[in-house]
């Protein structure tokens, strides 16, 4: 459910940790009730913005207004207005599931019905229901996220903030997660989300990519395909991997190459090459069988490596 609202709009948002800069003047706009993928490496700035989005770290410069309030004005209302789950889950191991629901809901004002109410939410929605006195720390992960998850939105906010939620999760209980933000996204609630798993960006309504501080990427998953990589793209498989790569990477016609398991992804810098140009190179000039070869639309992966590589070369010249 998105519409043209903007829930969150970030302006020139910069936090600088003594000289160094861990986010950079990065600006982008989320909708109401959107699922927003935040993408980027350890240590790229993704838990820095999200602590200012938040209202728990003062920007050094920039500002971003988030459910209508002025994160560097008026954090405390930021604060009020919305949830949100810490990289390291923020429950309490040595309290019950209860507990935990209870202290949370303190947090919140949460009392009488609507408490009792919001509770019966959250152990549904954590799978959880009849468990209440359980202890936190004996659960499985994938269900203490899905309590996390819960205890971060008992007080209904219109935004809610998750630092990888995923990390270091089994694909089941992560597919169980998606399934809840999907439904949290659906009531009209606005997700903002970081992973490092390009799998789940795919899942996003919008996606930005950010390096070193800077923001390099922005767009649904289409338009980042689309946008960010022109020049055609073919994925090899062929009977010597390593071999193939290394003869592909010394023609001039070849811009960039990855490897993905044992296949090859190239980009190519001339758009006249073309199917047989590569095979008679590898087969007839090499004598390395080529099995499969074919033009590919780009994946999530390419793009992010081609975007980050380029980045990169910036960054040495
Ligand atoms: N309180 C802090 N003091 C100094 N440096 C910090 C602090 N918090 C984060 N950093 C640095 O800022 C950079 C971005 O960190 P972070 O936002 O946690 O990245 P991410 O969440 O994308 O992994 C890192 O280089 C990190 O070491
Ligand atoms: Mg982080």
């Amino acid at each position: 459910m998105t519409n043209n609202n903007f829930e969150i709009e970030v302006n020139k948002l910069t936090k600088l940790f003594g000289k160094f800069t861990a986010v950079d003047q990065i600006s982008f706009s989320v909708k109401e009730g959107e699922i927003f993928g935040f993408l980027g490496a350890n240590g790229a700035g993704k838990s820095t913005t999200i602590r200012m989005l938040i209202g728990i770290l003062e920007p050094t410069s920039g500002d971003a207004i988030v459910s209508g309030y002025s994160i560097k004005n008026n954090p405390d209302m930021v604060k009020k207005n919305i949830g949100y789950m810490s990289q390291k889950f923020s429950l309490y191991n040595d309290l019950t599931v209860a507990e935990n629901i209870r202290f949370f809901a303190g947090v919140y004002g949460l009392s009488g019905k609507k408490y009792e109410e919001r509770k019966k939410w959250v152990l549904k929605a954590a799978n959880l229901e009849n468990m209440e006195n359980v202890l936190t720390g004996s659960l499985p992960g994938g269900i203490k996220q899905r309590l996390a998850l819960g205890t971060a939105v008992i007080h209904e906010p219109k935004i809610v903030f998750l630092d990888e939620p995923t990390s270091g999760v089994d694909p089941i209980s992560r597919r169980n997660f998606w399934d809840l933000i999907n439904d949290l996204s659906g009531r009209g609630t606005t997700v903002l989300v970081t992973t490092h798993y390009l799998d789940e960006a795919e899942f996003c309504n919008d996606i930005i990519l950010i390096n070193a501080g800077k923001l390099i990427a922005q767009g649904n998953s289409k338009a980042l395909k689309t946008n960010y990589i022109k020049n055609p793209i073919f994925e090899i498989e062929s009977e010597r991997v390593v071999e193939s790569l290394e003869i592909l990477e010394k023609e001039k016609w070849v811009g960039e190459t990855s490897l993905f398991g044992n296949y090859i992804h190239v980009i190519l810098n001339d758009s006249t090459i073309n199917e047989g140009t590569i095979v008679d190179l590898l087969h007839n000039k090499n004598g390395i069988g080529v099995k499969r070869i074919e033009k590919i639309i780009p994946t999530l992966e390419d793009v992010f490596i081609h975007l980050l590589e380029k980045d990169a070369k910036k960054n040495v010249l």
